[in-house]
């Protein structure tokens, strides 16, 4: 349907026909744009925006009464994990919310005809003018430009909706972010260019894998064919280098027996693995595993394992997650969600939709940040995009992080609704929490406001701690790192990591603690409060901390392009906690239990099953950051894994 031009100042008469109910300011863009730079270019107003209205699920503001009912141990309900369809039921906005927007929509002269409606009712769109976008939402559309790429979006600072159905609604795009496609946009003239402000966490949206290069060793040679199995109890190596004997050694766990379910492991592409370097760690490391084995491919947006690209940058993290899981979970299955195609790449939305398909079509949000499929671009994956393609596996490790201070409030709130349903259904996200102590990702600190309630301008100040998401959504299990201290036997008590890379910790400034840490994050406030500056980061005690957990994350021996080589990082730490957590989940599968789900409440709830860290800091932005303490503390969470304990705790529980 070819849709007529509407006259403003027709609209403008629809308009005073509306009701004259008062509008409040719904959404408005904080601070700075610091990459975008707004033109005083005329707009044409007749040009058409596809305006989208996510209307507010129901029942949010129980999730996580509805999480603890099924995650808390002390709990009837422990282990009752929803459906698919209970979660659908739950959330989906209520016809109301539908029927009240549609009402104000035709006030305003943009009937049904014209409107898209969902299925589920969790999107109204439609296209309009400018000029009536503005009229609507009571705003001002104007082009900003990209410091870098030069590319042109329109948006609002921020935009209005009657007081009366604000509740109904979560958020309408495009508005205040930046990556609206406009049609039929008429420049005026060429753009200015100008100078933006920049801030040391400078405004690129960057997702980083977290694997982190360490010099190459050669893999010890396959043990003699027919021989004595090799004594792997008591390895002596493991303070020079890991392998998955030194991880069954430090954390007590067997090798894999039973093969119920499958471990999911995450990789945006052009992260891949090679088989030849799966083949080469099996041979000597891996035994366990067959030459040759392969984890099930979940090809999620054109996903492909490419071969085209190879080093470190391409095969290291792959290589890491996938040697290991597989090593510690085999004959269990692994199971790999491979995203993204090699011209866009992906990001966590494009996984999320493709698991599943309520949060695929809860529209909104994704081409804020996340490539959009099909791919527009050139060679790019033309298929549709995955909508619920594919089912979540019990365990889902991430070792992929943002700088939490780099996205937009929604875009993060949205996502970590997902992981609380994902939760209600049995599933555990673990994901690392950074690399760079009290610093962000690529090891930068926050310059501006958001991050810690202030503008940090002191001379020669780095900049305010910059804790990483998604770890930071409470629903998620947070995961950093330590290490053996060096010279030490597998069987000493572990220290927190400080060779190569400090593991990432510290408080959320978006999300509110959770329950299930107040007591242990208010036992580490009394007793081991730093004197920093309120500043720095979120000190009042009332915000997410994390990790919650941490496990070994330095010195990995793995085969990378060919060779043996040492790798870093709680993108070691994440993948061995989920390994863990799968062989806990088999036990329970094969009791006739269900899986454990979201693990936090009995972690929190039971500290003494795991192995507290009291050593090493995590510095970071000019500091040395925190230490590791008895107790919780914001470097190594709880402590390390005690599989007997863990074990012994899960079974006990229904
Ligand atoms: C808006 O216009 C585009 C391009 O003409 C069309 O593909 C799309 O279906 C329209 N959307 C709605 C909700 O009518
Ligand atoms: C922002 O930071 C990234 C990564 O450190 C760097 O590659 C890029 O050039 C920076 N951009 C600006 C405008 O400073
Ligand atoms: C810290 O977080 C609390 C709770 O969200 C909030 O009320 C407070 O304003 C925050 N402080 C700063 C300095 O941002």
């Amino acid at each position: 349907m070819k849709l007529s031009v509407i006259a403003i100042a027709g609209l403008l008469s629809l308009a005073s026909c509306a009701p004259t109910g008062n509008y409040a300011v719904h959404e408005k863009r904080n601070g700075d744009n610091r990459m975008w730079t707004p033109h005083d270019i005329e707009l044409d107003r007749r040009a058409m925006l596809p305006i989208s209205i996510s209307l507010t699920q129901q029942n949010l503001d129980k999730g996580y009464e509805f999480l603890m009912d099924v995650s808390d141990s002390k709990s009837p309900n422990y282990g009752k994990h929803w459906t698919p369809e209970q979660i659908k039921e739950t959330f989906a906005p209520s016809a109301e919310a539908v029927g009240a927007v549609k009402e104000w929509l035709t006030s305003y002269g943009i009937i049904d005809e014209r409107l898209s409606v969902s299925k589920s009712g969790s999107w109204i769109r439609f296209n309009s003018t400018i000029g009536e976008a503005e009229v609507l939402m009571q705003t001002k559309y104007r082009v900003y430009e990209h410091a870098d790429t030069k590319k042109t979006h329109i948006a609002c600072d921020e935009y209005s909706v009657p007081a009366e159905i604000k509740s109904h609604i979560d958020f309408i795009t495009p508005t205040i972010e930046f990556g609206a496609v406009v049609r039929e946009l008429k420049k005026t003239r060429a753009l200015p260019r100008r100078d933006v402000t920049k801030g040391s966490t400078n405004g690129t949206t960057k997702l980083v894998g977290l694997a982190v290069e360490g010099p190459r060793l050669a893999l010890p040679p396959p043990p003699p064919k027919n021989g004595p199995v090799a004594q792997a109890s008591s390895p002596t190596y493991c303070d020079q280098y890991i392998t998955p004997d030194c991880l069954r050694a430090l954390y007590g766990f067997p090798v894999g027996s039973l093969s119920k379910s499958s471990y999911g492991i995450v990789e945006f592409t052009p992260n891949a693995y090679l088989q030849s370097d799966m083949n080469l760690f099996y041979a000597s490391l891996a035994t366990n595993v067959p030459v040759g084995y392969t984890p099930t491919l979940n090809s999620i947006d054109g996903g492909v394992n490419q071969v085209t690209y190879q080093g470190f940058a391409y095969n290291g993290e792959a290589d890491l997650d996938l040697q290991y899981a597989i090593a510690l979970v085999y004959p269990q299955k692994v199971t790999l969600y491979q995203v993204g195609d090699m011209v866009e790449g992906a990001s966590f939305n494009n996984f999320l939709d493709a698991i599943d398909g309520t949060y695929c079509t809860y529209s909104g949000g994704d081409d804020v940040i996340d490539p959009v499929y099909p791919d527009p671009a050139a060679g790019g994956y033309k298929g549709a995009k995955n909508c619920g393609t594919f089912t979540p596996t019990s365990v889902i490790s991430i070792s992929y992080a943002y700088n939490e201070a780099d996205l937009p409030v929604a875009y993060m709130n949205r996502q970590c609704n997902e992981y609380m349903k994902l939760g209600l259904q049995g599933v555990t996200i673990v994901t690392s929490s950074g690399d760079n102590g009290v610093a962000g990702n690529s090891n930068q600190c926050c310059t501006y406001q958001g991050c810690s309630g202030g503008w940090l301008n002191a001379a020669g100040a780095s900049g305010a701690f910059n804790p990483s998401f998604p770890g930071t959504c409470p629903y998620i299990t947070s995961v950093g790192a330590t290490q053996i201290v060096p010279g030490s036997k597998v069987t000493a008590a572990e220290e927190a990591c400080t060779t190569v890379i400090y593991s990432g910790g510290g408080f959320s400034n978006n999300f509110a603690l959770p329950g299930y840490q107040t007591s242990a994050v208010k036992t580490y406030f009394k007793s081991h409060k730093p004197k920093y500056s309120t500043t720095l980061y979120n000190a009042s005690g009332k915000t997410r901390a994390i990790p919650d957990i941490s496990a070994n994350g330095a010195n990995y021996l793995c085969a990378v392009d060919g060779v043996g080589q040492l790798i870093y990082g709680t993108s070691a730490s994440a993948p061995t906690v989920g390994a863990i957590v799968t062989l806990i989940n088999e036990q329970r599968i094969g009791a006739g239990k269900s899986a454990v789900g979201f693990i936090n409440p009995v972690l929190y709830a039971n500290p003494k099953a795991l192995n507290d860290i009291k050593k090493g800091t995590n510095p970071g932005c000019g500091t040395k950051g925190f230490s590791a303490v008895s107790g919780w503390d914001p470097l190594t969470g709880l402590g390390t894994p005690n599989y007997p304990a863990l074990l012994k705790l899960f079974m006990a529980l229904p």
